[in-house]
């Protein structure tokens, strides 16, 4: 069955999760899609994933473009989701040409990261055709403003802005969020707060859906694995076994549990 925006908002409606992994190239967008995922993110993760780096700032359009036509082409019917990466959408001009871009390389949707000030660049966007899912709190490409990768929206202030970017860019016609690494409680204030549907990594249990970076969940990312990342690989004895251990446990609402969890 093909996923589509719609079959998310039905999901959202009847109180449904849905799930949402990354993927790279052709041989996992087939795994995780014929595993049930409903959404495939061709994340800017790959920057630090596939090709060894610190952050996420390196990566080019041109990456992005290349591992979506590989994961395109793999794809069984699951959403595809692609970043768009560091510094490729300062106008909503340059928004608009390389969204359309990847849309060429085999996208759906388009994912940025930042606030309100990208309300233009949406409206822009669902004029042409694309829809956007913007990403919220802490946004990987800001690491250095942030000071680290930190949790977000831990004040008062923080927390209210936020909501404030959610309702104005659903309000300019984003078609999905993203919120990374905040408390769950403003996770459940945010979703509730805005129409469209809200996928969470670190935003604890109350977000629409749910996303991981795949080499993380499977436990092959070296270094400290992250506190909201699960390794699903434990217990399983196959790659499709660890992701539809996934896409069931988020479904049935245990991930994410209190442990990957942030509070205020
Ligand atoms: O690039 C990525 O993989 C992401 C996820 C962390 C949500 O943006």
């Amino acid at each position: 069955m093909n996923i589509t925006l719609d079959s998310l908002r039905k999901m959202k409606a009847g109180g449904e999760k849905f799930a949402s992994l990354t993927a790279y190239d052709a041989a996992f967008s087939h795994a995780v899609s014929t595993a049930g995922i409903e959404v495939i993110l061709v994340g800017d993760s790959l920057g630090m994933v596939l090709q060894g780096r610190d952050s996420t700032l390196p990566v080019t359009i041109e990456d992005m473009v290349y591992h979506t036509r590989c994961a395109a082409r793999g794809n069984q019917g699951a959403l595809l989701m692609a970043d768009l990466p560091f510094g490729s959408y300062s106008t909503p001009e340059q928004t608009l040409e390389n969204s359309a871009a990847l849309m060429r390389a085999g996208a759906q949707m388009v994912k940025v990261e930042g606030g309100r000030w990208l309300c233009k660049s949406v409206e822009l966007l669902a004029r042409n055709g694309i829809p956007t899912c913007v990403h919220l709190g802490l946004t990987p490409q800001s690491v250095n403003v942030f000071g680290g990768f930190k949790v977000q929206g831990r004040d008062e202030d923080a927390a209210r802005t936020m909501i404030e970017d959610g309702v104005l860019l659903d309000q300019s016609g984003a078609a999905m969020l993203l919120l990374e690494c905040v408390p769950s409680a403003l996770a459940q204030q945010f979703t509730q707060s805005v129409s469209v549907p809200v996928i969470g990594i670190g935003a604890g249990p109350d977000t629409d859906g749910q996303v991981l970076v795949l080499h993380d969940m499977l436990g092959v990312t070296p270094g400290r694995r992250p506190r909201f990342v699960k390794d699903f690989m434990a217990g399983q004895d196959s790659i499709d076994g660890a992701i539809k251990a996934f896409g069931e446990a988020v479904r049935s609402g245990q991930f994410p549990a209190e442990e990957h969890q942030f509070s205020s």
